[in-house]
């Protein structure tokens, strides 16, 4: 078992990662967790076995469990469920000291982490991620929140977990596709962060997830768990340096949103907007290679992730959603680039005309 430590003051926390950590859950969350009344909220696609086995764990370590499910889907992430959270925990007259586990991916994780925020001014949280995305993006560093009709997460809070568990093995029952999808803000990390953890994934991608390559997959999580971690840590608030998370997310944001969310599942505009920034980098910056560019595109590539984008995408819309993207600042778009494999900066003069030009030319036939 490994364990980071998300370094934020009295709000530190562990992250453990590790294989076989449900049957001994129960006993971690106690130990950080005020009082014994607690409601594990899981995503029913993870039901069986994950659910039980939790529950069981929790009972079995003296915990008085209220469970409640919730549909799995982005659906889920709205006011209410919230609204029907809240009234399971004041109708089972949960006080200041209980507590919220969440079981399943970024949904359960952002919504379970929102409602622990908002009942009784904030109560105890603990993150059970049951997806790569969420074990190595959602859990870590606080943001929790829900959707609302007009955009994706508006409303919420930080909100830090106490205590957060990665077990490896509940990734048996996850889809290829939703691993795939994870897989890109892995490779992000590398390409924002850290040029021997990128080599180390051009070396290992391939058996990443078979049985001989538990080691490296534990390697995986935990260097990206650490990355994420050091950059929250030093920036909690998204004021500066977090932005870097951003890379590949201006294009890839309003790639999903022009697709209107449902054709393309995040990780893949992901992949598309990293290779996105990375052709536009090549057009503008001496030190950023062709064969650097070609590194970053083969490995989304081998992770399963597009690199094109979808042909029945217009390049101008694209263009127009990146100036309404969430976190773009007045006055212009911000764009995350590498300067080289392992480090980026943001530049504010990226000009309309080489954004659409690289959209055209990564368009797919
Ligand atoms: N808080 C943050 O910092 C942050 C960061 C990135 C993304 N997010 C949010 O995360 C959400 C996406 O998270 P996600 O990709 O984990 O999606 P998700 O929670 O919807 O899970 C994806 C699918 O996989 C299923 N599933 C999950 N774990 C499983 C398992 N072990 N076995 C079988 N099926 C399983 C779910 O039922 C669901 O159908 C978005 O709402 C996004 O906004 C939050
Ligand atoms: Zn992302």
């Amino acid at each position: 078992m490994e364990t980071v430590r998300v370094q934020l003051a009295e709000r530190s926390y562990d992250i453990v990662i590790g294989k076989g950590l449900l049957e001994g859950a129960g006993q971690r969350i106690r130990q950080v967790v005020p009082g014994r009344q607690t409601l594990l909220l899981y995503d029913q696609g993870v039901a069986n076995p994950w659910a039980d086995t939790l529950a069981e764990s929790l009972r079995g370590a003296g915990l008085d469990v209220t469970e409640q499910a919730v549909p799995s889907g982005e659906k889920t992430k709205c006011s209410d469920q919230l609204i029907a959270i809240w009234h399971v925990l004041a109708s089972q007259g949960f006080t200041r000291d209980c507590s919220l586990v969440a079981l399943g991916g970024g949904v359960a994780g952002d919504l379970g982490g929102f409602a622990a925020a908002s009942f009784l001014r904030g109560i105890a949280y603990v993150q059970v991620p049951t997806t790569i995305l969420a074990m190595v993006d959602s859990s870590v560093g606080g943001k929790t929140g829900i959707n609302l009709p007009q955009g994706k997460n508006l409303v919420g809070a930080f909100w830090q977990p106490r205590l957060v568990i990665e077990d490896l093995d509940v990734l048996e029952t996850l889809d290829k596709s939703e691993r795939n999808s994870g897989m890109a803000e892995i490779i992000k990390h590398g390409i924002i962060r850290d040029a021997d953890y990128f080599r180390f994934l051009e070396d290992h991608l391939d058996g990443l997830f078979s049985p001989d390559g538990f080691e490296n997959l534990v390697h995986t999580v935990k260097r990206s768990v650490e990355i994420k971690a050091e950059v929250v840590g030093t920036d909690e608030r998204e004021s500066g340096l977090r932005r870097i998370l951003n890379f590949g997310h201006t294009i890839g944001h309003a790639i999903e949103a022009e697709a209107s969310y449902s054709a393309l599942r995040h990780g893949e505009c992901v992949g598309i907007g990293m290779a996105a920034a990375s052709l536009l980098t090549l057009k503008r910056n001496e030190t950023w290679t062709a064969r650097d560019h070609q590194r970053v595109v083969r490995l989304i590539e081998r992770a399963g992730l597009p690199t094109r984008v979808p042909g029945e995408l217009d390049a101008e819309s694209i263009l127009a959603r990146t100036r309404i993207d969430k976190k773009a600042v007045s006055g212009g778009v911000r764009y995350v680039l590498p300067t080289r494999i392992g480090h980026v900066q943001t530049v504010a003069d990226v000009r309309d005309d080489q954004v659409l030009a690289v959209l055209r030319e990564l368009r797919a036939d």
